[in-house]
């Protein structure tokens, strides 16, 4: 009885060393479970001697307990052993290669516009901004365009009311700044800003677009301060050798008024395509402010002068860019953006 008993020992241990998850506990039912072999062999008890039982019982006893104690230490180094295959699996791979995050890129338009506020900074001026839903009378009476004026053909917008409409210019922000400061001066502005009109777009026209205008007013300001100015300007944005022409023109709220020409930077002048065989390219509109425009002010035409300029943003950033249509700079099409992504001015 006693050899059965510690043969039962012997074969469940030599069984344990290999078993893991599910058929540890299988063991367990079979060997230390209530039917189990162990059990069935003390059931057997009854046929022994008085002398022999107790004895056989002790060494039932100990096999039961060294049993119990293998299964736990089984069961626990099989329960270390997943973790630590868990573990392995969970591991980081430092070897994939990283997600790069996306970097944005400055808008060309905004790229112009910063470096043209740059220029003008450079030069003493501040930057100035204004609404886009602007009143008829600073978009236009306060420009010394009344409301049956011709002029205002060339600007139809769009219109919320009869007073109040989408501004066709960055103009407005003159006079609302002339009204802001008044008496004082010198005034200095340039003014970036969207502005809007009716149009049907095409690779050259957009109902809404960028411009950006300034503003000098003060004592003794004169066309030479005015051509000085443009021509710096000029040079800083399109290169040093640049020259520019002044073509007389006509604007309400400037007199004289003109437009300014670069020298065409494709063919120098030569002629080409794009300058449409001049050799000069146009790129902004320009004059001395009219009396009656600083009058409405708030001041004394008599007391100080200045000169206005507006550009369209656009044309410019096509023309340094060789953007072929308008129209791209809206769709935002990354193939476009991205190239501005890495790229100096
Ligand atoms: N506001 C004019 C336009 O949108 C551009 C312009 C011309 C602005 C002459 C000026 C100026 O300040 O002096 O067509």
């Amino acid at each position: 009885m006693k050899d059965r008993i510690l043969r039962l020992q012997d074969t469940a241990l030599g069984e344990l060393a290999a078993l893991a998850g599910k058929d540890l506990d299988a063991w367990r039912v079979k060997y230390l479970g209530k039917k189990g072999e162990l059990s069935q062999a003390l059931r057997s008890m009854g046929s022994l001697s008085a002398e022999e039982r107790p004895l056989v019982g002790q060494v039932a006893n100990t096999v039961r307990a060294e049993l119990e104690a293998a299964y736990a230490i089984r069961l626990a180094e099989w329960e270390v052993a997943k973790e630590r295959a868990q573990e392995a699996e969970e591991t980081i791979d430092i070897t994939l290669p990283g997600r790069t995050p996306r970097v944005g890129a400055e808008h060309p338009l905004a790229k112009i516009i910063r470096r043209i506020e740059d220029v003008f900074v450079g030069f003493g001026f501040t930057v100035e901004e204004g609404p886009e839903v602007e009143w008829d009378y600073y978009n236009f009476e306060a420009l010394n365009l009344p409301k049956d004026h011709p002029a205002r053909d060339m600007q139809d917008t769009f219109y919320l009311s009869e007073e109040l409409l989408m501004r066709t210019h960055t103009s407005p922000v003159q006079a609302r700044t002339m009204e802001k400061r008044r008496p004082e001066w010198p005034i200095r502005i340039i003014v970036p800003g969207r502005v809007y009109r009716r149009d049907d777009d095409d690779a050259t026209h957009s109902h809404a677009f960028t411009q950006i205008e300034g503003l000098v007013v003060g004592q003794g300001v004169r066309m030479s301060d005015l051509k000085g100015t443009l021509l710096t300007f000029a040079r800083v944005l399109f290169g040093e050798d640049q020259e520019i022409r002044l073509r007389p023109s006509f604007f309400p709220f400037t007199e004289p008024s003109a437009e300014m020409d670069i020298r065409c930077i494709y063919c120098g002048g030569a002629g080409c395509s794009t300058c449409k065989h001049t050799g000069w390219i146009e790129v902004l509109g320009c004059g001395m402010v009219h009396p009656r425009v600083l009058e409405m002010g708030g001041y004394d035409p008599e007391e100080v002068t200045g000169f206005a300029f507006g550009m369209g943003v656009e044309r410019i950033a096509m023309l340094l860019y060789k953007i072929e249509d308008i129209r791209q700079f809206y769709q935002n099409d990354l193939r476009l953006i991205r190239q501005f992504a890495a790229q100096a001015d």
